[in-house]
């Protein structure tokens, strides 16, 4: 199984709106951090779709390496 790409070893916080669905890029290689552009195209990577249950800030998963996907749980501390 390929390694998905470290977009940034950091989470990427978005305002997210209620309602509004999200599609978060897995593969690492959208130019659109941290959504889907469309780039995993011919990678073994797709978009997890997440649903905003309320307005809020969240931090969304940059190193592509989470257990919590598509929000960060501090995994990229660990990463070198
Ligand atoms: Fe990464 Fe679509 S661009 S999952
Ligand atoms: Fe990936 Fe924090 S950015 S776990």
């Amino acid at each position: 199984m390929a390694e998905p790409t470290v977009a940034q070893k950091a989470p990427f916080p978005v305002d997210v709106e209620e309602g509004t669905k999200y599609f978060w890029c897995a593969c690492g290689k959208s130019d659109n951090q941290p959504f889907c552009n469309g780039s995993h195209q011919g990678t073994e990577f797709t978009p997890l779709a997440y649903k905003a249950e309320q307005s809020r800030t969240l931090y969304f998963c940059g190193c592509k390496r989470t257990g919590g996907a598509p929000l960060c749980d501090g995994t990229h501390n660990t990463l070198e």
